[in-house]
């Protein structure tokens, strides 16, 4: 038997050898790719310290485990209020609290104005439109056209006040149709709200019963859940996953087109009888604006980019401003004395009967410090939008190389003791003075700071004041049997709370 076990072994290495021949060049491409990765996910010399991550894939696994935004103000209490994150061969510094977010936001807001170039950012807006694209021209162009639109179409009008009074009338109503049975508020407030971005944008209103434009919210609102998720973290650290058929990001992408195909056949009805220089809305402006710089060939408006820039302003507008009332809601039937005294200042001030008016927000210091601390308490951005780096720079005696990605934790500055008491207790009057009046803080930066602070603060505010006085004012909100919802936010790009129902009774 042994001449025969050793006649065998030289028809093995014959065997073997076109089998190493063939496998040899793409373990040799997996070797050279995971030496690439490990090199890539060295610090950068004086770059902020950090937790120790895994291999390959760094501190992707963290943020995974626990909500993003704690799990990073608990590692600054360990590094500093400047970190770094490997987010698989993605270089991040992390800031947190007020002094640092200000530092780098304010005193150094040209350099830190830019947006990472993510392959997830790349893949869907190609780093255009407005709120993902890079600082330089585009960005200048369009946040300016945003800017100039949303005060001649909205907030600059006197009769815009009164349009979201009448969006608010059609929102009461429809909470009358469920006479005080418990119901989940999310569609009614999406669609209220999503209605004053989209008279700035359209020209129009949709009704509550429009099920293909709720249809586009829903699914562009999934995606802001599903940009957060560790699998699209992943996706962003190795592109290549893309082509493989499962996976969250194909979710993502697939919603992604189907919401690109409505803006565009929705922008081709809303600009059909243009008259050109006469704008009656934020598409015409746009079309103007394509027009007159036609023969530019470094313009940057596109009928894409016009595509990208309406999906994000009503995204933006939408997700964060429902999130605040839903939670805003939802406080108010957890904390029913404060519920009771927000009614009385509105019966005060307001009375009974008539559509509560702006001019009478400076009367109503206490319904202030409610919405701000709703605004400061669920955070619901609260990791900003990533910003990056567009040049080498120093921050506390850290070197920062340009490219690098920049998460802003707002959640941690507003959790800051340095600028809070007791954050984590919910307190409307630590916005009040000894005399009950509204006193602003530095440290609430909800709408974040510097140059890419969000451009549709004034609006928000606006729509925020409104809808939550009239909805109080006409409504006494409680949970059904004394049931209290998860307060555990759902986690995503934006915080929103868990689904809950909730019972309007009639005041
Ligand atoms: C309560 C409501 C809102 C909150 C809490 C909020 C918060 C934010 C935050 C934290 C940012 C990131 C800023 C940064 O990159 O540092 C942002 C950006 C932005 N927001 Fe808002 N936002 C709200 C409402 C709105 C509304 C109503 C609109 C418009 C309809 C809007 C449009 C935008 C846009 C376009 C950007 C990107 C700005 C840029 O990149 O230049 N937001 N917002």
């Amino acid at each position: 038997m042994g001449p025969a076990a050793g006649d065998a072994e030289p028809e093995a290495a014959a065997g073997g050898g076109p089998w190493l021949l063939l496998a040899l060049p793409p373990l040799l491409l997996l070797f050279a790719l995971v030496v690439r990765q490990l090199l890539k996910q060295r610090r950068p010399p004086g770059f902020p310290p950090g937790p120790a991550g895994l291999p390959l894939i760094g501190n992707i696994h963290s943020l995974g485990a626990e909500q993003p935004h704690v799990y990073m103000r608990r590692q600054s209490q360990i590094h500093g209020q400047i970190f770094s994150l490997d987010l698989g061969g993605i270089s991040a510094i992390v800031l947190n609290g007020y002094d640092a977010v200000k530092e780098c936001l304010v005193h150094q807001s040209e350099i830190f104005a830019d947006r990472p170039s993510l392959p997830l950012f790349k893949k869907l807006t190609n780093m255009g439109g407005l709120l993902n694209s890079k600082y330089g021209r585009g960005w200048t162009e369009h946040r300016k056209l945003a800017v100039n639109t949303f005060r001649t179409f909205g907030y600059g009008q006197r009769s815009f006040e009164h349009k979201i009074s009448e969006e608010s009338v059609f929102f009461l109503d429809a909470i009358d149709t469920y006479k005080g049975r418990p119901f989940d508020l999310k569609h009614l407030i999406t669609n209220a709200v999503s209605n004053i971005t989209n008279l700035i944008i359209f020209g129009e209103r949709f009704t509550y019963e429009d099920t293909e434009f709720q249809h586009m919210i829903e699914i562009f609102s999934e995606n802001i859940e599903l940009a957060a998720s560790a699998s699209v973290f992943l996706y962003n650290a190795f592109p290549w996953i893309g082509i493989l058929p499962f996976g969250k990001h194909q979710q993502l992408f697939k919603n992604a087109a189907e919401v690109y195909d409505f803006l565009h056949k929705l922008i081709e009805r809303v600009s059909e009888n243009r008259k050109s220089q006469s704008p009656r809305h934020f598409i015409d402006a746009y079309l103007d604006e394509m027009d007159c710089n036609k023969n530019d060939p470094e313009s940057t408006y596109s009928r894409e980019n016009l595509i990208f820039s309406v999906g994000e302003l009503i995204i933006a507008g939408t997700e964060t401003t429902t999130n605040v009332l839903r939670w805003a809601v939802l406080f108010m039937a957890l904390y029913p004395n404060i519920q009771g005294h927000v009614q009385k200042e509105i019966d005060l001030v307001i009375g009974p009967n008539k559509m509560p008016a702006l001019e009478e927000k400076c009367k109503m210091p206490y319904t202030e410090a409610v919405l701000h601390e709703v605004l400061r308490f669920c955070n619901i951005v609260p990791l900003g939008i990533f910003h990056a780096t567009s040049k080498d720079t120093v921050v506390r005696g850290y070197s920062i190389p340009e490219g690098t990605t920049v998460i802003t934790n707002l959640y941690s500055v507003h959790f800051d003791e340095k600028y809070w008491n007791n954050p984590e207790v919910f307190f409307p009057e630590r916005f009040l003075d000894s005399n009950g009046q509204f006193v602003k803080k530095d440290a609430f930066i909800p709408f974040s700071l510097g140059r890419r602070h969000c451009l549709g603060e004034q609006l928000a505010r606006m729509e925020l004041f409104l809808f939550f006085t009239s909805l109080l004012q006409r409504f006494h909100l409680r949970f059904p049997h004394g049931g209290i919802p998860d307060l555990k936010p759902r986690l995503g790009m934006t915080l929103q709370p868990q689904p809950y129902l909730i019972c309007a009774e009639r005041r």
